[in-house]
C-alpha cells in the first residue's frame, strides 16, 4: 500500500474499549498501509510474541527478528514471569492468633540467628500508586519561613485532602507516604518520636486521618545510625521496637533507606526488618533500599531473596527533576533488563523511583513518556508534585485511565525494550492479561515528529490474530492491524505513542 495509504484514524469518536471516559483528543497519531480494515469478535487466545530486544537496526521493516519466548504456562492461556510465586497470593497479610503470639516471641531472635522469614503480607499484588514527598519537597524543615511546604503535618493532611478530594484516591492513588526529615529524636525508652513543632500530633494521628480519607500511610526510615539527611536511623538493635513503633501508630508501608550502614549490616538488617514487621501482625508494605546501596546487580544483590522478603525495592539512583536523570534511570533499567524484568511481579516490584509529572524540569511530552515508560515497567506509580497546585494537563496525564489500568494489570509482567532503532526509536512491550499488551513507541530524537513505519511482525508478534490498538493517550483505535500490516505511528521529540493492543479474532475463522 502505498504511504498515505488506508488510515487507521480514531473511529467512533475515539471510544475504543477502555475509551468510555475519554474524549478523543487531537488527532489520531497511527496511519496503517496494508490489508483492509476488519472488525470482528473478540479472538482466541494466542501464542505469545517473542520478547528479547530485537537488536538495534537501521528500519523497523529491515529489523531480523531473534530471541526467546516468554514461559507460556499451561493450557489456560497466561504468562507467568519466572519469579511468580504463588505462595504470596490468596490467604490474606495476617498470621493466625497462635502463629503471631508465638511470632511476638521468638522473631527477634530468629532473625538475630540470621533465619529469613518470608515476607507473608500479600500485599501490593499491584504496583503501588499514591504520593511521595520526596523529589518534591526534599528536607525543606523551615516552618517559619516556609509553613505550607515544609515536611509537617500540614503539608501530608493538605496532600491527603487534595488525594481525597481531587479522584486520585479512586484512581488507586492510595498511599500517602512521608519521607526523610519527619524524625525528632527518640524518648528515653529509645522510641522514634516526629518533630513535636513539626507533627504536634504525631504520626498516629495522619495515619487515622488518612485512613479516615480511605487512604494509607507511608514512612521513611533509614537502617543505619542516621537517615540520609541525618535524623536518627534504626540500627541494628533498634529494628524490633521501631517496627512495633509503625505498627502501633498504624503505618501501612516502610521505606527503609540505606545510608549509614555498612552491607553487613544491610545484609541483618533488612531480612530483620522484615521478619519484624511480619511478627506485628499489621499489613505493612516494605519497601526496600538495599539493591541501590549494592549496585544494583548480582552477585552482591540477590533478587530471589529481595522478592521474598520486600514488595519493592529501589534499584538505583534517585531520581532529580530532570529529563537526563529519566533517561539515566531509564538506560540502566534497559541495560540490566534481562536480570530485572524477571524478578518483579505481584507484590515484589523494581521500584525506578518517583514520577516527576507536575514539576518543573519535563516538558509536556516528557512526562507523558515518563508515565507511559513506568507504566510499561511496571513501575509504582509515586506521584511527588505538588498537588495543591498540579495543572489540569499533568493530571491528565496521571490520572489517565487506560494508563493506569495497564500499570496495574493483574499478571504483573514487567515490560522490556524489544526494539532499538538507528533513528533513536525505540519500542517497549508489555505482555497484559486477556492476551492484551502495551506498546510504547519512544522518540529520543531532539528534532522533530518522526514518523515510524513498523508492523507487528517486526515486533516479533508471530500468530494470525487480527488486532486493534487505542492510543492510551488520545484515545483514537486503530484497527485492521494484522501482524504483516505496516503501521505509522508519529512521535514526537523526546515523547512517546502509547498503544493498548488487544485480539479481536483470529483471522480464518469465520466472524459471527
Ligand atoms: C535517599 C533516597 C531518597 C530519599 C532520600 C532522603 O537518597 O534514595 O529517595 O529518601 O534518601 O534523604
Amino acid at each position: 500500500m502505498p504511504a498515505g495509504g488506508v488510515s487507521g484514524s480514531p473511529k467512533g469518536a475515539g471510544l475504543g474499549r477502555f475509551g468510555e471516559r475519554r474524549a478523543l483528543r487531537g488527532r489520531g497519531t497511527a496511519l496503517l498501509e496494508g490489508p483492509d480494515r476488519l472488525q470482528g469478535r473478540a479472538g482466541r487466545r494466542q501464542a505469545p510474541p517473542l520478547w528479547n530486544e530485537i537488536g538495534e537496526s537501521g528500519d523497523c521493516r529491515a529489523s531480523r527478528l531473534r530471541g526467546q519466548k516468554l514461559r507460556w504456562v499451561g493450557g489456560g492461556g497466561s504468562f507467568q514471569s519466572p519469579t511468580y510465586k504463588a505462595g504470596k497470593s490468596g490467604s490474606g497479610p495476617l498470621l493466625g492468633r497462635w502463629c503471631r503470639a508465638m511470632l511476638w516471641k521468638t522473631a527477634p531472635l530468629l532473625a538475630l540467628v540470621g533465619q529469613v522469614l518470608v515476607l507473608e503480607n500479600g500485599l501490593l499484588r499491584r504496583p503501588p500508586m499514591g504520593w511521595l514527598a520526596w523529589e518534591r519537597f526534599r528536607c525543606n524543615i523551615d516552618c517559619e519561613e516556609d509553613p505550607e511546604n515544609c515536611i509537617s503535618e500540614r503539608l501530608f493532611m493538605e496532600m491527603a485532602d487534595r488525594l481525597a478530594q481531587d479522584g486520585w484516591r479512586d484512581l488507586g492513588y492510595t498511599y500517602l507516604n512521608i519521607d526523610d526529615c519527619w524524625i525528632g529524636g527518640r524518648d528515653a525508652k529509645g522510641h522514634l518520636m516526629p518533630s513535636p513543632k513539626r507533627f504536634p500530633n504525631g504520626i498516629a494521628f495522619l495515619a487515622d486521618y488518612a485512613h479516615s480519607l480511605g487512604l494509607q500511610l507511608g514512612i521513611y526510615e533509614d537502617l543505619g545510625n542516621f537517615t540520609c539527611m541525618g535524623f536518627p536511623g534504626t540500627t541494628l538493635d533498634k529494628v524490633v521496637q521501631d517496627a512495633q513503633t509503625f505498627a502501633e501508630w498504624k503505618v501501612d508501608m516502610l521505606k527503609l533507606d540505606g545510608c549509614y550502614s555498612t552491607p553487613e549490616e544491610r545484609a541483618k538488617g533488612y531480612p530483620m526488618m522484615a521478619a519484624a514487621l511480619n511478627a506485628t501482625g499489621r499489613p505493612i508494605a516494605f519497601s526496600c533500599s538495599w539493591p541501590a546501596y549494592e549496585g544494583g546487580l548480582p552477585p552482591k544483590v540477590n533478587y530471589s531473596q529481595l522478592a521474598e522478603i520486600c514488595n519493592l525495592w529501589r534499584n538505583y539512583d534517585d531520581i532529580q527533576d530532570s529529563w537526563s536523570s529519566v533517561l539515566s534511570i531509564l538506560d540502566w533499567f534497559v541495560d540490566h533488563q534481562d536480570i530485572l524484568q524477571p524478578v518483579a511481579g505481584p507484590g515484589h516490584w523494581n521500584d525506578p523511583d518517583m514520577l516527576l509529572i507536575g514539576n518543573f524540569g519535563l516538558s509536556f511530552e516528557q512526562a507523558r513518556a515518563q508515565m507511559a515508560l513506568w507504566t510499561v515497567l511496571a513501575a509504582p506509580l509515586f506521584i511527588s508534585t505538588d498537588l495543591r497546585t498540579i495543572s489540569a494537563q499533568n493530571m491528565d496525564i496521571l490520572q489517565n485511565p487506560l494508563m493506569i489500568k495497564i500499570n496495574q494489570d493483574p499478571l504483573g509482567i514487567q515490560g522490556r525494550r524489544i526494539l532499538k532503532e538507528k533513528s533513536l526509536i525505540e519500542v517497549f512491550l508489555r505482555p497484559l492479561d486477556n492476551n492484551a499488551y502495551a506498546l510504547v513507541f519512544f522518540s529520543r530524537r531532539t528534532d522533530m515528529p518522526y514518523r515510524f513505519h513498523c508492523s507487528l511482525s517486526q515486533l516479533n508478534f508471530t500468530s494470525s490474530i487480527l488486532y486493534e490498538a487505542q492510543d492510551v493517550y488520545t484515545g483514537g483505535v486503530i484497527s485492521g492491524l494484522r501482524t504483516e500490516t505496516i503501521f505509522t505511528v508519529i512521535i514526537n521529540p523526546t515523547g512517546v505513542v502509547m498503544w493498548y493492543l488487544y485480539p479481536v479474532r483470529q483471522l480464518g475463522t469465520p466472524q459471527q
